[in-house]
């Protein structure tokens, strides 16, 4: 992809500086030499980003961005702007996608700003298409959300999906891990054949064996039938070991040599059956910890870690919480019901420990239970309710504070930490730190 970017300025050394320095590194570069004569562009191009000059004759840039946002909520913008203009960037800031450079426009730092937008807007392609092909196939998942943490997270599902790699899924309860897991199979080339779960923390230990691999008739007491193992029954497709941090150490010895040698047996037969699975695992646990403890096998560790995923907590990206309320709203209501305004940011406010799962519960229950066709304040369950008291000691009501202002600096940032701590004026360390300490991380 080539991005196509429209540099606006009035003056005319300035355009063709700029026009003349993109080309270089391999943009198309349209420009304009007025406000009126760039939306009249914008309005007949797919044009990704808009370098604007804020101080023209005609039409100030944040006129023209506001415009420009209208045709397409998704322009980005760089603002170029007179030196030392902070009230200047501060209107224009409220509009948002947006970023900024001061004059002289330093060209290492435009491309590199170009760059990152760059980055961005493929994030968001990825992000994209995961959604087009969920509504194109008439898949049976719903995917809710579009904060960045999101984005990522689909546009990473878009690369990992078509792929035949084992992938970990890893998140604290709640957060979609089993979502997740459908989605990449649905996804991919196996989408048409059997996506099989197994929930590891479910089956007795001694049933284990025999629910992977299958058995013979005979092979034990009770084994009236030959029966197949979930891994068989899965061939072709994929399997979905869930909770694999519950599997039992000489349990992960066996499902290593399942995935080394891509065979298995029955209990009670030497012969080995060859099967074609692709392996999804997910997890609450921390498996590294595990692995350098010495209850998790560090080679399986491995195996199961090829790919990544991580879901984040519901209180990392506050930004989904209105988006699937919304959505779990709609699911559950029988009548024409909506959130106040008061109910809405108390639930934004809340912090979600058993994440997408207990937001929904608490849609459900709050919904059903309620009177009138407005979901108040008053209507929601008292652990949402009691969040917005501040009561305690001193230490306790620092505590909560310190946690709040960290909360609020990693959402800004989308949890990225060192953004997060710049804001804070600390250390990432010293916020790492804080975060164990305040239990702010799994
Ligand atoms: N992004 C999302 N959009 C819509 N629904 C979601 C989303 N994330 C999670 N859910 C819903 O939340 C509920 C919990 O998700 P899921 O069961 O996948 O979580 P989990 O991480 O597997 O939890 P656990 O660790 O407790 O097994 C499900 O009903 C799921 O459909
Ligand atoms: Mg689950």
């Amino acid at each position: 992809m080539s991005l196509k970017i429209l540099v606006v300025d009035d003056e005319q050394i300035q355009r063709d500086m700029l026009k003349g320095f993109l080309e270089k590194q391999g943009f198309r570069v349209l420009t304009a030499t007025n406000g009126r004569e760039a939306i009249e562009l914008f309005k007949d191009l797919p044009l990704q980003l808009v370098l604007l000059d804020h101080k023209m004759p005609d039409m100030t840039g944040d006129n023209v961005l506001a415009k420009m946002l209208e045709i397409n909520p998704h322009v980005r913008a760089i603002m170029i702007t007179a030196y030392g203009a902070v009230d200047t960037a501060v209107k224009v800031m409220k509009l948002g996608a947006v970023d900024f450079m001061e004059k002289p426009v330093n060209l290492t730092d435009l491309l590199e700003q170009i760059q990152t937008i760059e980055h961005d807007l493929i994030v968001e392609e990825e992000a994209l298409a995961v959604t087009a092909s969920l509504e194109q196939q008439n898949l049976p998942v719903n995917i809710i959300g579009s904060s960045t943490a999101m984005t990522r997270l689909l546009s990473m599902v878009q690369r990992i999906a078509p792929s035949p790699w084992t992938v970990l899924i890893r998140g604290e309860t709640g957060t979609g891990k089993e979502l997740f897991a459908h989605l990449i199979h649905l996804l991919s080339p196996r989408t048409g054949e059997p996506f099989i779960e197994v929930n590891c923390a479910a089956i007795p230990e001694n049933l284990f064996e025999s629910e992977l691999f299958g058995h013979e008739k005979g092979a034990f007491t009770g084994a009236n039938n030959m029966r197949k193992g979930r891994f068989e029954l899965a061939s072709g497709g994929s399997i979905f070991l869930d909770e694999v941090g519950e599997l039992p150490l000489n349990l992960q010895a066996k499902l290593l040599r399942t995935l080394q040698e891509k065979k298995i047996s029955r209990v009670g037969s030497e012969k080995d059956i060859s099967v074609d699975v692709r392996l999804i695992t997910a997890t609450n646990r921390n498996l590294k910890d595990m692995a350098d403890k010495g209850t998790f096998r560090e080679d399986l560790y491995y195996r199961l870690h090829v790919l990544e995923l991580e879901l984040a907590p519901l209180r990392l990206r506050k930004n989904d919480i209105k988006e699937l309320a919304e959505y779990f709203l709609e699911k559950f209501s029988f009548r024409p019901i909506k959130f106040s305004t008061d109910a809405m940011t108390m639930l934004v406010k809340y912090e979600f420990p058993g994440n997408v799962r207990e937001l929904e519960h608490i849609v459900q229950r709050t919904v059903t239970l309620a009177r009138g066709s407005v979901i108040l304040p008053s209507d929601l369950p008292t652990e949402v309710r009691s969040q917005t008291r501040v009561t305690g000691t001193l230490d306790q009501r620092l505590k909560a504070l310190e946690k709040e202002m960290i909360n609020q600096a990693l959402e800004k940032h989308d949890g990225i930490q060192t953004r997060a701590a710049e804001e804070l004026g600390i250390s990432e360390r010293v916020l790492r730190y804080k975060m164990g300490k305040l239990k702010l991380k799994d």
